[in-house]
């Protein structure tokens, strides 16, 4: 007799509120990491001696624009795609006063850094204002010790705080969907450009979010003027 397989019936389970980011202490995150670092809360937040998250100042910029050509590194466009996200990071310092970045410190040296500027989301109502987390960067040596995702669940923390309703991206789900974003098309989002594939556009769900915000996520002008959204195709 044939043996019938049971198909798995794949459950969706909602990670996009901010119970999943804002209200579960990060050491529940970093436990996993290879170095789970201790948290404590002071001006920064702390990651036992070494590790500090905190605002950005204007004497990182430097630092932040070298962690991301490091980060970034590979050529691109002719433009080596770490110089285009520094400058793309510049540019968002300039335009979006609201921009919020942050960074990791680790023995007085910014090894990380984080930046979610000012989009919107066209909802049937009207436009809501929304954040988008671009870029992430963490300098290649610490790679893979779990300060990424602590920057980005801090950042997060911080956003729900002030009231953001909504964080948007692009970016690889394996990653994202760690630190509580989902596939932003399964919430009734639409992506501001055929270019990004749809399981790369994400969202996260903070506190201030009501259902009626739906829509298209539209990128701020800094975004397309730098040409840092979505995937171009090559020779073409
Ligand atoms: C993406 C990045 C910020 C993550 O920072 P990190 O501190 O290394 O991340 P964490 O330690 O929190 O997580 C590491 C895990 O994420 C995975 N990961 C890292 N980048 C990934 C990516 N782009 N896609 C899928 N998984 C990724 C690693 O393989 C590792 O997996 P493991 O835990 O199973 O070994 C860092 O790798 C980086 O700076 N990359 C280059 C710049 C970049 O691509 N930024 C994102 C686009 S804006």
């Amino acid at each position: 007799m044939p043996r019938v397989r049971k198909r798995r019936v794949k459950h969706h389970t909602n990670k996009c509120t901010s119970e999943a980011i804002g209200r579960q202490p990060a050491r529940i995150f970093l436990e996993r990491r290879r170095e789970p670092y201790s948290f404590v809360h002071s001006g920064g937040v702390s990651y036992g001696p070494a590790m500090i998250l905190r605002d950005e100042r204007a004497d990182d910029q430097q630092r932040v624009r070298e962690i991301h050509r490091l980060a970034f590194g590979a050529k691109h466009d002719g433009l080596a795609a770490g110089d285009k996200i520094a400058d793309l990071v510049d540019a968002l310092r300039r335009d979006d006063p609201t921009a919020a970045a942050f960074v990791a410190e680790e023995a007085d040296d910014v090894v990380g850094q984080v930046m979610f500027s000012r989009g919107l989301l066209d909802a049937p109502r009207r436009m809501v204002e929304v954040r988008t987390l671009s870029p992430v960067a963490v300098v290649p040596d610490r790679q893979g010790r779990g300060i990424g995702s602590a920057l980005i669940r801090h950042g997060l923390q911080e956003l729900d705080k002030r009231g953001v309703p909504l964080v948007f991206l692009e970016g690889n789900p394996r990653y994202y969907s760690r630190v509580g974003f989902d596939t932003a098309g399964e919430h009734g989002f639409r992506k501001p450009s055929l270019r990004i594939p749809d399981e790369a556009f994400q969202v996260v769900k903070l506190s201030a979010y009501e259902p009626w915000m739906t829509g298209t996520f539209v990128y701020s002008d800094t975004f397309w003027r730098h040409d840092c959204v979505g995937l171009r195709a090559e020779n073409t």
